[in-house]
């Protein structure tokens, strides 16, 4: 057989003008095609004797696998090329522009987040309920029959739809997630639910809407004890203080017995508000806990299952820990209130890298 020497060469030097699919393909074609180089010889074997066949055949293969493994690399090359090329073209910038800094999260905001940060830490979980409310959830379910007097305290907001022959509300507190919690799931139950509250009131210590925590666990042994020790643990980390000064009035609510309302004491100095002295006092929760007839309007055994629920008010966290005075000024959308009571939108609170910097 001729020698393949010039072949050979003529094969290193395309391998060197291969420089996308098309070019590799056409060198396949030129040695390896039906009518290729390398194909043309090895159908020229048969004319050769046995001894020389054998020879020639073992180099032929030798060139041919030298190509096959050119043609294999290159294109894996040309693959990965071709997908870097497409991934950087259709990279997407999905960071947030750190120059834009203008806006600002509103304090409401951010204490509902801080709050979040600290019971999640805590093992509890997140719930939600609508505002427009059902009189059933937001009272009857609650142990607040239609005559309790409790109906008059929270001034109620009735809307123009009804739920089994009964005005709708705008919820008076956040306990009717309660009631929609404990009805979707099984106990234990160990939730906080935050959202907007309503009520018909509007002075300096009172807006018409409104914003509360609500707190449940129930289970087969919590007690008025644990309920004490969760709310302790909430307040020091909330106030970031070691002791907030706080105190325990006895209370009543119909949904809990016994009942509860917890103060903060605080001290004013000038417009500033000064959190663990003086002798005022604001009261910015209630709790208990949870009503026998609340478990068993929900089909919870109250032989079985017991637990304790709170409400808090979002505005009185916010106004002792960031010393705001007048309630009514976070609901004036006034931009320079915010720019100088508001929060970094990229500053989100949570207990390992701080709640409120
Ligand atoms: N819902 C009560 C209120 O709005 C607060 C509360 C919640 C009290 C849970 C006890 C238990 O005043």
């Amino acid at each position: 057989m001729s020698d393949l020497s010039p072949v050979i060469k003529n094969i290193e030097s395309q391998k060197k003008s291969v420089n996308d699919v098309g070019s590799l393909e056409k060198m396949r074609l030129q040695f390896l095609g039906k009518k290729g180089e390398i194909t043309l010889l090895m159908k020229e074997l048969g004319k050769l004797s046995p001894e020389e066949r054998k020879a020639a055949a073992e180099e032929l293969n030798k060139v041919k696998d030298s190509i096959n493994d050119f043609i294999s690399s290159k294109s894996e090359e040309f693959e990965d090329n071709l997908m870097s090329e497409q991934l950087s073209s259709e990279r997407l910038d999905l960071t947030l522009g750190t120059k834009s800094t203008d806006g600002r999260i509103h304090p409401i905001t951010q204490v509902i987040d801080e709050v979040i940060a600290i019971f999640t830490d805590l093992d509890f979980c997140v719930a939600e309920g609508p505002e427009v409310e059902t009189d059933y959830n937001n009272f009857t379910a609650l142990n607040t029959s239609e005559n309790h007097p409790a109906r008059q305290m929270h001034d109620t907001f009735y809307v123009n739809s009804e739920t089994d022959g009964m005005p709708n509300v705008l919820r008076t507190h956040t306990s009717p997630v309660q009631i929609r919690s404990m009805l979707q799931g099984k106990p234990p139950f160990r939730l906080i639910a935050p959202g907007k509250t309503f009520r018909c009131d509007n002075d300096q210590t009172h807006t018409p809407m409104f914003h509360q925590v609500e707190g449940l666990v129930i289970d087969t042994t919590s007690n008025m004890g644990h309920l004490k020790g969760c709310l302790e643990t909430f307040l020091k980390e909330f106030f970031e203080t070691d002791v907030p000064k706080m105190r325990f009035r006895p209370s009543h609510f119909p949904f809990t017995e016994p009942s509860a309302e917890v103060d903060i004491g605080y001290r004013k100095e000038g417009n500033q508000i000064i959190i663990g002295e003086g002798d005022s006092w604001l009261e910015i929760l209630g709790c208990g806990m949870v009503h026998p007839n609340v478990l068993k309007n929900v089909n919870i055994d109250p032989d079985q299952y017991q637990g304790y629920a709170f409400g808090v008010g979002i505005e009185r966290l916010a106004m002792l820990k960031y010393g705001i005075s007048d309630l009514r000024t976070f609901y004036d959308n006034d931009l320079r209130w915010l720019k100088h009571f508001g929060f970094v939108p990229l500053d989100i609170p949570s207990i390992s890298g701080g709640l409120s910097r």
